[in-house]
C-alpha cells in the first residue's frame, strides 16, 4: 500500500490555502476515535473531519441530528490524541449554533477548549452568517458546508443531489462568496452537480472540498467507514470503496467463533 507524500510537516489552515494556490489536491477523511485517527493520520491524509456523521456510523442513528456537543467533544478529543500531522476539523452539531451567534460562539469555544480541535465546521449559508462571523472574530477557524446539508434533512426530505435548479444554484454561489468574504478557510460542497462545484471552486480563493461534487474542486472528502466498506447499505454513486471490510471482518470474526467452539483457539503457544 502506498503512503501519501507528506510534503507538509503539520497541516494548518494556511497550508490548505497554499495547496489550492499550487494546484495540489487536498485529501480529507472522517475519523471519530483514536485508533482509526492514528491510521488515517499516518497514511498522510491532510484533513481529518470529526464529522457529525458519527451520529450515523458510530451511534447508529438514522440522521445526524441527535448527536450532542458533549459527544462530539468526546470523539474529537480521542482523534486529537492520535494525530501528528493532519488538521482536525470538528462539526458543530445540530442545535448548537442555529439559534443565536452567542450560543454558536459558546459551542465553538467548548469544542476548541475541551477537545483541542483546530477548527470547526458549520452547515449553511447566509442564515448563519452572524454566527460564523462571531466565531471567526474569536480567532476560531471556520469551514463552511453547502449543498446537501444533512442537518437540514427534514427540510429537504431526501438525500438526493442539491442545487440542480438555477435558483438554488445561484443561492449556493452567493453563499460560497459570502463564506469566503466572512473569512472561512475552506468550504465543503456536498452532492451537487460537478459543473456547479467547479464554477464555485474557480470563483473563490479558499479551497473547496467536495463529496459527490465531482473532479473540479480542490480536494475530496469521504466518510471513513464508507470508503473502507465497513458500511454496506449506503451506495451513492460518488462513493468509491477501497476495501470490503464488512465482508473481511465478518469472515474473520466468524472464524474466531468457530475456533473457540472447536477449541482450536487458544493453542499451546497462545497460553502461559
Ligand atoms: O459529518 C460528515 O461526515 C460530513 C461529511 C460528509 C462532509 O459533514
Amino acid at each position: 500500500m502506498s503512503i501519501a507524500k507528506k510534503e507538509y510537516k503539520r497541516v494548518t489552515v494556511k497550508t490548505l490555502v497554499d495547496m489550492k494556490s499550487k494546484g495540489e489536491k487536498i485529501s480529507m477523511l472522517t475519523a471519530y476515535d483514536y485508533t482509526m485517527a492514528k491510521i488515517v493520520d499516518g497514511a498522510g491524509v491532510d484533513v481529518i473531519l470529526v464529522g457529525d456523521s458519527a451520529s450515523n456510523v458510530m451511534a447508529g442513528h438514522e440522521t445526524t441530528l441527535p448527536i450532542t456537543l458533549d459527544q462530539m467533544i468526546y470523539h474529537a478529543s480521542s482523534v486529537i490524541r492520535a494525530i501528528d500531522r493532519a488538521l482536525v476539523v470538528v462539526d458543530l452539531p445540530f442545535g448548537t449554533y442555529q439559534s443565536d451567534p452567542k450560543e454558536a460562539l459558546r459551542s465553538a469555544i467548548r469544542i476548541m477548549k475541551e477537545s483541542g480541535g483546530h477548527a470547526v465546521k458549520l452547515e449553511g449559508g447566509k442564515e448563519i452568517k452572524e454566527s460564523i462571523k462571531r466565531i471567526l472574530n474569536a480567532g476560531i477557524p471556520v469551514m463552511g458546508h453547502l449543498g446537501l446539508t444533512p442537518q437540514s434533512i427534514y427540510k429537504f426530505g431526501t438525500y438526493t443531489v442539491r442545487a440542480k435548479e438555477e435558483q438554488e444554484a445561484q443561492k449556493l454561489k452567493e453563499d460560497a462568496l459570502m463564506l469566503e468574504k466572512a473569512g472561512c478557510f475552506a468550504i465543503v460542497l456536498e452532492k451537487i452537480p460537478a459543473k456547479l462545484a467547479r464554477a464555485v471552486a474557480e470563483s473563490i480563493s479558499i479551497p473547496v472540498i467536495g463529496i459527490g461534487a465531482g473532479d473540479g474542486v480542490d480536494g475530496q472528502v469521504l466518510v471513513l467507514h464508507d470508503m473502507l466498506g465497513m458500511t454496506h447499505e449506503f451506495n451513492p454513486r460518488f462513493l468509491r470503496r477501497y476495501m470490503n471490510l464488512y465482508e473481511e471482518m465478518t469472515s474473520a470474526i466468524g472464524q474466531y467463533v468457530s475456533d473457540v467452539k472447536s477449541q482450536d483457539f487458544p493453542n499451546e503457544k497462545e497460553q502461559y
